[in-house]
């Protein structure tokens, strides 16, 4: 079990390029899903200080459903159908979407009133969503397409659990 180095005063790019290597040496040795959807939240947690951070995904009873998996942060709704929420439509249109102002968003699921905005990161394998990361902030516009390159590549590290 190694530590985390986390570079606190580099800028937002720098703390992914610093992290990527980490947790893809976290996830490597392990083979339960669980396991490791735990520790990626818990990092991401730690090193960039988001309000919440969590995965959410699908299960073999319901094709289009979303169940709440391993996150940090405040309680969240368990279940979130692919109609509904920021999640369902990154699930159900297959692709990362941030949200500079949640309450813009039509059916946003407000899970806290302090949410802001927020960047949902889908993983797809074999033409079906799996799963997706969700990170919410207490900051508008707080996510740009430097979050969606780094999260992208950090959901893609699950990739192997559905292989
Ligand atoms: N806001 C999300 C719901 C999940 S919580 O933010 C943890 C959505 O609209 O799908």
């Amino acid at each position: 079990m190694h530590a985390i180095h986390i570079t606190v005063t580099a800028n937002r790019a720098e703390q992914y390029q610093n992290l990527l290597p980490q947790i893809s040496a976290v996830v490597a040795p392990e083979n339960d899903l669980i396991a490791n959807m735990a520790n990626i939240t818990a990092i991401l947690k730690e090193a960039l200080q988001f309000f919440w951070i969590g995965f959410y995904r699908v299960t073999p009873h319901k094709a289009d459903e979303l169940v709440l998996s391993p996150f940090q942060g405040p309680l969240a709704c368990t279940r979130i159908p692919f109609s509904k929420g920021v999640c369902g439509a990154a699930a159900s249109q297959q692709k990362t979407l941030i949200v500079p102002d949640v309450e813009k968003f039509p059916g946003h699921i407000a899970c806290s009133s302090l949410s802001r905005s927020e960047i949902v990161v889908p993983l797809i394998v074999g033409g079906k969503t799996v799963l997706v990361l969700d990170i919410d902030s207490t900051a508008y516009n707080d996510f740009s397409v430097t979050d969606q390159q780094y999260l992208e590549q950090i959901v893609a590290l699950l990739c192997k659990h559905y292989n």
